[in-house]
């Protein structure tokens, strides 16, 4: 039971922007408006927010936290991710459940609860990976969208050829089951049996290094495994969501698909809005691989800059980190093969700054726009707004007071994750998130964290959002396929028709011609 009043900042949402104060009651926002006043002898906590901004905690909806992948288990877990996550201004995430092929998706949503609910310090919600593809697949994704489980997003993986990927007739069939279960496909875009064939030729022309990584991986093939993404979502009528878009062509893809109506959401990550992939040459081995993701940072410069004049125009629409961190002796696992290296970078701690920095300092984006973008949209996609991602009476008290003026230098020396390095190293950010509330308690204030493991709360996610299922339902109905009844010349008929059936003319119009006339939409038909 705690009170906190939060006096004379300027609240920000996403569509408005007010001076206001915010009394917060038990976790709950109950009142913002301006001059709020507080009983005598009530026992308050009150934060001052003169000169500074009110905004929604941050929702990074990419995370991987303790994540096994590649013979190592990422550094930063549910507790050390966290409390980093709130030091930076980031009340919740949505983590990647990515179990074991062996086991079902029931069970290795199991096991991610039972890893994240003792340690975890800020509210989250899971995603599911598929990564092989059966009916009973289908039947755990089904069961999955249920409240006891709240899943509402599963994760496909057109990369990882041998381990997390799967095959496009598998992607389409899982993306009919998602339109139909109503839950977000979410995509990793790139072309890995593409990526194979050209890792294995780097190594045998003796490219072992981490450079190796980014010359495998050219941003062509992230823009066509994008667009490829676009193209059999939309055919399979199922909203998709693209992570960690790193590159030009895959952000374009996205864009025109967009334009065309399709519903597609497109995320970019800090790493790639603030760094390009020339690090990948640097002569310092450890260096170039901690760069090492996938997709990978793009080589072009221009790209960082690219992204963000995306994000500011919509056609990206929201920031998420991909977090997962690898110590730098785990990299070293590919120190001879840099296919051995385990993919992943930091962001959950300062990703919140680097937008700012990259958006708002460098005015591509209203602090409006940065809500948006790093709390708001993701609220919306995945089910949880306005109790999620809005300043308002009713909302979940996820605040964070933010000094817009207030610069900070990144360093691992001083960061709360667990990890040995950081990809962000020496750059200096406007925008420090100065207060955090999390659920109503200030758990960051005067550079302390203050804050128990296992105090977040699992946010189950419901399935059929109207956020990204509102046209769904009408475009399945408007491309329904179309039977043209016709008379046919009976030259047409085949012999088998014309003996074996009493009614020849009825049998073709039902049977033989309707795969053919599947392509027509109502709107196609004439007569
Ligand atoms: O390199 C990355 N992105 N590591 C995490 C796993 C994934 O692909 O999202
Ligand atoms: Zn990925
Ligand atoms: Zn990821």
């Amino acid at each position: 039971m705690s009170t906190i009043l939060i006096k004379n900042g300027t609240v920000v949402n996403d569509d408005s922007q007010q001076r206001a104060d915010v009394l917060i009651k038990d976790g709950i926002i109950v009142d913002v408006q301006y001059n709020i006043s507080v009983g005598d002898g009530e026992d308050v906590e009150i934060v001052d927010a003169t000169d500074k901004l009110v905004i929604p905690g941050g929702i990074d909806p990419h995370t991987h936290l303790q994540l096994p992948f590649m013979g190592m288990t990422a550094v930063d877990d549910f507790e050390s991710g966290t409390r980093a996550a709130l030091a930076g201004g980031t009340t919740m995430i949505i983590d990647f459940v990515i179990g074991d092929k062996s086991e079902g998706l029931i069970k290795s949503w199991q096991k991610w609860r039972g890893w994240a609910d003792p340690k975890v310090c800020c509210d989250y919600g899971l995603s599911v990976a598929v990564t092989k593809w059966s009916p009973e697949i289908a039947e755990e994704m089904e069961e999955l969208t249920k409240p006891e489980y709240g899943v509402n997003s599963f994760k496909f993986f057109l990369a990882y050829k041998g381990s997390f990927m799967i095959n496009d007739s598998e992607f389409f069939e899982a993306m009919q089951q998602c339109s139909k279960i109503g839950a977000l496909a979410r995509v990793h875009a790139e072309n890995g049996s593409a990526i194979e064939k050209k890792q294995q030729e780097l190594l045998a022309l003796g490219v072992t290094g981490p450079e190796g990584h980014t010359q495998s991986r050219p941003e062509e093939l992230e823009g066509e495994a994008a667009n490829r993404a676009c193209v059999l979502a939309a055919q399979a009528n199922c909203p998709l969501y693209v992570v960690h878009v790193m590159s030009k062509p895959a952000a374009k893809a996205i864009a025109e698909h967009r334009v065309k109506g399709h519903v597609v959401f497109g995320e970019p990550i800090a790493a790639g809005l603030a760094l390009d992939g020339r690090g990948y040459y640097d002569k310092d081995w450890d260096k170039a691989a901690s760069l090492v993701m996938s997709p990978p940072l793009s080589r072009d410069p221009s790209t960082p800059e690219a992204l963000m004049d995306l994000l500011a125009s919509d056609q990206l629409q929201v920031t998420g980190t991909d977090n997962c961190t690898f110590q730098c002796c785990q990299k070293r696992q590919g120190l001879n093969d840099f296919t051995k290296i385990p993919n992943g970078v930091n962001g959950l701690e300062d990703q919140m700054s680097i937008v700012w920095e990259k958006g708002v300092h460098s005015g591509k984006l209203s602090p409006m726009r940065f809500v948006a973008v790093t709390s708001s949209t993701a609220a919306k996609i995945f089910g949880c707004y306005p109790r999620k991602g809005r300043i308002a009476p009713g909302s979940d008290a996820d605040v964070v007071v933010w000094d817009p003026k207030r610069t900070r230098v990144i360093s691992q020396s001083t960061h709360h994750q667990k990890v040995d390095y950081n990809v962000f190293e020496g750059m200096r950010v406007h925008g420090v998130a100065e207060v955090t509330i999390c659920r109503g308690k200030t758990v960051w204030r005067d550079g302390q964290l203050s804050v128990e493991k296992g105090t977040g709360r699992y946010v189950p996610l419901s399935p059929f959002n109207d956020f990204v299922f509102g046209t769904i339902n009408r475009k399945k109905e408007m491309s329904r396929p179309v039977n043209v009844v016709r008379d046919l010349p009976s030259h047409t008929l085949r012999p088998a028709a014309q003996e074996g059936s009493k009614s020849p003319r009825r049998s073709l119009e039902n049977k033989d011609y309707l795969a053919d006339t599947t392509n027509f939409t109502r709107s196609n038909q004439t007569g």
